[in-house]
This record gives structure tokens, C-alpha cells and sequence, in this order.
């Protein structure tokens, strides 16, 4: 099973429900909710009050929280009790990994490791073994609208091999420059398509929604 997350940082903050609604619309499976601090990237986002207000409208959608801010520890309890079911934390800021991976599986959320374009995948050898799933950033991290870097392909087939090596269940999302018309390049190897301007900056966002599901759903 393929699954589509839009990244709500390239929706219209003002239409923020009218945009969440079109892609809701058009079957989008996850919300994809970058929160940013201006020190671990330098761009400031929301947090988890704005959550919790999205998610008491529509309880029934999947939130994923992004975490690319210092610390992040500090702040996970807070997520999950605003409605995060999925968190990822990145593995270049989290010094103790298992640590913050088991305090989010503990709170009962999934929990996930996010990974830079420019650090090595042996870094994630050990903690492969205790996540839910693998967040391969395909941008640097911090904008939305970037472009996709093009070895992130490689990066998620040796991941996915990774993976199947050790015959372990982690799902890897792909996050950065994902559009309709690039998908077809990590269809193979990904599970979790996140999406920003690519699905928001769309004429019609309900349209480009269903067209992005139905190209994760042909075989
Ligand atoms: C970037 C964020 C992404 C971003 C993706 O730091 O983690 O989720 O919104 O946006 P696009 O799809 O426009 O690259
Ligand atoms: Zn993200």
C-alpha cells in the first residue's frame, strides 16, 4: 500500500481548512505537519496548538508530525497529545536516538527516524531496528517548493534493500521536490509520498490529489 501525505507548509494559511478539505477530498491519506524552530532549519513554522485545532475538526485523519527543531524531546509529549499519530525526529540533532525513538513509541505514537540528504544511511543501521518507519529527505530540509535531489533515488532503493536484509517492517517516506511528474522514480522503493507545493501550488488541489493516488495506486 502506497500512501499520500501533503505537507500543509506550501498550503494557504488563510484557507487553511478550504486547502486540508481538497486534499481530504481527493483522498489523501496522511496530513504532513512540518514544525520548524529557526535553529535545527532556518525557517520558523507551527506547533502544536495548531494541531490540535486541525485535529479537532477532522479526528479521523492521520496527523504526521515532522519534527526539525532542537531538542525535539522536549516537545514530543505535546504532539502526540495535540493528535500527532506518526512522529520523526531527525537523526543529525537526536544524540540519544533509542531513546527519543521508544519515549515516542511509548506515548503510542509511530515513531520515525528522519534522515538529511547528506548523511550516510549507516547511520541508521542499529536504530533501523526499533522504528516504524525512515523519513529520506530529498531536499535540505527548511522550504517547501525545492528541487528533488536526484540521488535520493539510489538512497531509497539501497534503504529499502537495507530494510529487506534484515527482514524488518519499516516503512520509508520520502519528503522534498516529490511531484506528479517525478514520482514514477521512487514509486518502487517508497511507501509514504509526502508532498507540498507539488499538491497546494495545483490549480485544483482535490484534481491533483487524485491524480498523485491514482499514479501510487496503478501497479
Ligand atoms: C521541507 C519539509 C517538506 C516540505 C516539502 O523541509 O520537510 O515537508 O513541505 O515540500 P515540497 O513538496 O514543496 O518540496
Ligand atoms: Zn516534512
Amino acid at each position: 500500500m502506497k500512501y499520500l501525505a501533503p505537507s500543509i507548509l506550501s498550503a494557504d494559511f488563510w484557507n487553511l481548512q478550504k486547502d486540508i478539505t481538497a486534499t481530504l477530498d481527493g483522498r489523501a491519506d496522511i496530513i504532513h505537519f512540518d514544525v520548524m524552530d529557526g535553529l535545527f532549519v532556518p525557517n520558523i513554522t507551527v506547533g502544536p496548538y495548531v494541531l490540535e485545532c486541525l485535529k479537532k475538526h477532522i479526528p479521523n485523519t492521520t496527523f504526521d508530525a515532522h519534527l526539525m527543531i532542537k531538542d525535539p524531546d522536549r516537545y514530543i509529549k505535546d504532539f502526540v497529545e495535540a493528535g500527532a499519530s506518526m512522529i520523526s525526529v531527525h537523526i543529525e540533532e537526536v544524540v540519544h536516538i533509542h531513546r527519543t525513538i521508544e519515549l515516542i513509541k511509548h506515548l503510542g505514537a509511530k515513531a520515525g527516524v528522519a534522515i538529511n540528504p547528506g548523511t550516510s544511511l549507516e547511520v541508521l543501521d542499529e536504530i533501523l531496528y526499533y522504528v516504524d518507519f525512515v523519513l529520506l529527505m530529498s531536499v535540505n530540509p527548511g522550504f517547501g517548493g525545492q528541487s528533488f535531489i536526484e540521488r535520493s533515488i539510489y538512497r531509497a532503493k539501497s534503504l529499502k534493500q537495507k530494510i529487506k536484509d534484515k527482514n524488518l517492517n519499516v516503512l520509508i517516506e520520502m519528503d522534498g521536490g516529490l511531484k506528479l511528474e517525478n514520482i514514477h522514480l521512487v514509486k518502487d522503493y517508497v511507501d509514504i509520498f509526502v508532498i507540498g507545493s507539488g499538491i497546494f501550488k495545483a490549480p485544483d488541489i482535490t484534481a491533483m490529489t487524485k491524480s498523485l493516488k491514482q499514479v501510487l495506486s496503478d501497479v
